[in-house]
């Protein structure tokens, strides 16, 4: 599966122990992109549960669709 997501920072974020989560004693970096704390997992990776290899997924914050291909329109370029 692919899925695409739009990411705006352009610097990085330095992780120090202020960002240990004190339930788990860890630091969990979202590797899905789907993330509202990122670089913090939130638990929003669960919405890719169901996600099937060989679909290209767009999601949105309430939504997911399935696309055909990843192409941007000039706006985006
Ligand atoms: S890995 Fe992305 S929200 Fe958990």
């Amino acid at each position: 599966m692919v899925r695409e997501v739009r990411i705006t920072k352009t610097e990085p974020l330095r992780i120090d122990e202020s960002d240990i989560d004190p339930k788990y004693g860890d630091i969990a970096i979202c590797q899905c992109g789907l993330s509202d704390d990122r670089p913090f997992c939130d638990g929003s990776h669960k919405r890719t549960d169901d996600e099937m290899e060989g679909v290209i997924y767009r999601y949105t914050e309430t939504d997911r669709k399935v696309v055909e291909s990843l192409t941007l329109t000039e706006e985006e370029i």
